[in-house]
């Protein structure tokens, strides 16, 4: 039986599109049963529902709290009978209440190479640094902002004459292949949180770390760096 998947998100959404056309490939191990965000003008929500997926928002102005918030997001994922919860730029911290409930089943795709660049302009973080690679990681979530056990990483290289924009796109592209092989390993039960690690079955042959060569070409990255967020 193919898991459960709704995406929270709270902008663009094309990790969310990435998903929705990776799970509706031949034998991937979960669908897309919903897509909610935190504001009612996420452009995500319009694209979700043209691709045929219950779209919704919950939004803090309609709650008094953040427990309110995140006891009407849980509510929601329990009517989806959710397996698992992808958040793809959701940019809301959860409560713990909710982290606790759904831990081990929630995953989030961040765009550095985790433990570095936590938190937001995390391009900006690693052009100051002087990084020669940068990335994305997708995590187990955890109460701690951006600090759950790492499921999978890509790398991209920094380029000469790179800026914000341009590190952004090649990121993003990395992002769009990543997150995809790493729900399918988590849907397939291959990997799990176990002690505030991730246990793996066996060493996943799908290439989880995507190699500076991997990139894709140029002309994509112009196209991704046009994209606002
Ligand atoms: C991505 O860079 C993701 O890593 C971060 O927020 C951004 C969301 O972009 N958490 P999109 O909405 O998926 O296009």
């Amino acid at each position: 039986m193919n898991k459960r998947v709704v995406i929270l998100i709270s902008g663009r959404g094309s990790n969310m599109t990435a998903l929705i056309e990776a799970t509706r490939e031949r034998d991937y191990p979960a669908e897309i049963v919903g897509v909610i965000a935190d504001r009612a003008d996420a452009r995500g929500l319009n694209a979700a529902a043209a691709l045929g997926i219950e779209a919704k928002a919950i939004t803090p102005t309609d709650h008094a709290d953040k427990v309110a918030l995140d006891a009407a997001l849980d509510a929601e994922l329990t009517r989806l009978k959710a397996d698992i919860v992808c958040l793809a730029g959701y940019m809301r911290l959860l409560t713990p209440a909710f982290t606790e409930k759904w831990a081990g089943k929630m995953v989030n795709i961040h765009p550095s190479l985790l433990p570095l660049f936590k938190g937001l302009d995390t391009h900006r973080k690693a052009l100051d640094a002087g990084m020669r690679l940068h990335g994305c990681t997708v995590h187990f979530v955890t109460a701690e902002m951006d600090a759950g056990p790492i499921i999978a990483q890509a790398a991209v290289p920094v380029l000469p004459g790179d800026d914000e924009d341009r590190l952004a796109a090649r990121v993003l592209s990395a992002e769009h292949r990543l997150y995809p092989l790493a729900l399918k390993l988590v849907a397939q039960g291959k990997v799990r949180m176990e002690a505030g690690r991730a246990a793996f079955d066996d060493l996943p042959a799908d290439g989880m770390l995507l190699s500076p060569g991997s990139a894709t070409s140029e002309t994509d990255i112009e196209q991704l760096a046009r994209m606002t967020p």
